[in-house]
């Protein structure tokens, strides 16, 4: 999967990117989850979640709240994402889905009991479809429901072209403090190769809009698209640049199984271009003070992601919606979840308080890798203290693997902190690799 600004679920695998969902940047999260056992995933009994185990985690992780809203105008040939083209009675599905939404969270609230909420990112899908009147109610559903922490980061993805003059500020006023811009690129024919519905006067209306709105804003651009050139590339970031933008995040565009590209692949940039763009791409921002802090999302000072840096740092979060993801962890483990992924399925069981299609318990030899899938995508790592604190598992489990990589120089380590080097950041995946379970 792709991952991007903010997508809960998917982990793009590293090295690529970024993302993380490759692309850019989400959680990374497992393979295979079971169907939940009957009755724990309409009604979650906390005390079996509670009861003991071998993890002792001595604190619960920072919650986030991850949001799917799934629709888009249409499919793009290289999306992953569940992501479902929108046919008529857009109204009425809005209205449905709200409920939905809300009846989601309400089942889930035993999971979370007593916990605040540090980030909400409502993504997909394209959420700027749905209109600032829905936005401003799934907002209130939510602060009605968890507590949020003040001043808690609200991001919702928008796309350039489905959005009219004066929309951007009413997603403001619904509560939303940040807006993600799927970008992709400023070049009418590079976003016509890509299936994309908007053209490069809309990208561009639709950031000077959000630069107008916010205090914050995030531009999603890709790079490596078929046919691209070093100038068109040059291009396209001095664009984003010209915007002053607090956050980029650039995704390597990859080629994922079941897409249109996937059937009809478009001849791509070469590894060796790939590479070169890469380097424009970390010197261009880095010259325009913005800091490359994770593989690949670029920030301003004060204006990192905190629901992605969540994410990055095995934090937990719910995920509600249609395919959504979520981690959540208690005293002695650590929960995955999945929801129905199309939306009729979701729309139909989240009713019913039977949201969650797929969990599982994380077993306690997979934590480490699943740990660092996520924390070693960022440039500067991750304490010891916090792997303790996020896995419940002692640093044995990861000091075999950590010689290994300071051995191969792709790690280094001062005190407490572990961070990637240069080469183990170009070289990321066999980096993470090193602790697959045996
Ligand atoms: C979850 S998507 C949703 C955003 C929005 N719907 C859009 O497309 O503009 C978030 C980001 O992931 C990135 N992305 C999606 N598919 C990708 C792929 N196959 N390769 C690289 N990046 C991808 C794009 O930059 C996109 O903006
Ligand atoms: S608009 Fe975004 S989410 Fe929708 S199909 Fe295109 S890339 Fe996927």
């Amino acid at each position: 999967m792709t991952a991007c600004d903010g997508a809960p679920d998917a982990p793009r695998p590293a090295g690529g990117d970024s993302n993380p969902a490759g692309v850019a940047s989400g959680p990374a999260t497992p393979a295979a989850l079971q169907p939940p056992v009957a009755g724990q995933a309409a009604a979650p009994d906390l005390l079996h979640y509670m009861r003991p185990g071998t993890l002792q985690l001595a604190a619960l992780p920072p919650l986030s709240l991850y949001v799917h809203l799934p629709w888009c105008i249409r499919k793009c040939p290289y999306c992953d994402f569940n992501s479902h083209e929108h046919q008529d009675k857009a109204e009425l599905l809005e209205a449905a889905y709200l409920d939905a939404l809300r009846a989601d969270l309400e089942a889930s609230l035993p999971l979370i009991w007593g916990r605040r909420v540090i980030s909400v990112f409502i993504g997909g899908g394209t959420p700027s479809l749905f209109s600032p009147a829905g936005i401003d109610r799934l907002i209130g559903d939510i602060r009605a429901r968890v507590p949020l922490e003040p001043g808690a980061e609200i991001t919702l993805e928008a796309n350039p072209g489905t959005f009219e003059r004066e929309r951007f500020k009413a997603f403001r006023a619904a509560g939303v403090t940040r807006l993600s811009i799927g970008v992709q690129s400023f070049d009418d024919a590079a976003l016509q190769r890509i299936g994309r519905v908007h053209d490069a006067a809309q990208a561009r209306a639709a950031v000077a809009e959000a630069a107008a709105a916010f205090d914050t804003f995030n531009i999603d651009l890709m790079y490596a698209l078929p046919g691209q050139t070093m100038a068109q590339l040059q291009a396209d970031l001095d664009t984003a640049l010209s915007f002053a933008p607090p956050h980029l995040s650039v995704y390597h565009l990859t080629i994922e199984p079941n897409t249109r590209f996937a059937l009809q692949p478009p001849v791509l940039p070469d590894a060796d271009l790939a590479s070169d763009m890469l380097d424009l791409i970390t010197e261009r921002t880095a010259s325009a003070g913005l800091q490359r802090y994770e593989v690949s999302a670029f920030a301003r000072a004060g204006h990192r992601c905190a629901h992605n840096l969540n994410y990055w740092q095995f934090g937990d979060y719910l995920g509600i919606g249609a395919g959504a993801h979520g981690k959540l962890s208690f005293a002695h483990r650590v929960l995955r979840q999945v929801r129905w992924r199309e939306p009729a399925a979701y729309l139909q069981h989240a009713g019913g308080n039977q949201a969650v299609s797929n969990q599982h318990e994380v077993a306690r030899r997979d934590l480490p890798f699943e740990f660092m899938l996520n924390t070693l995508r960022l440039r500067e790592g991750f304490t010891l203290d916090l792997y303790r604190e996020r896995t419940g598992l002692p640093l044995s489990t990861i000091e075999p693997a950590l010689q290994q990589a300071a051995a191969r120089g792709l790690i280094e380590r001062d005190g407490n902190t572990v961070r990637p080097s240069v080469r183990g950041f170009d070289f990321l995946s066999d980096l993470q690799a090193l602790f697959l379970p045996a």
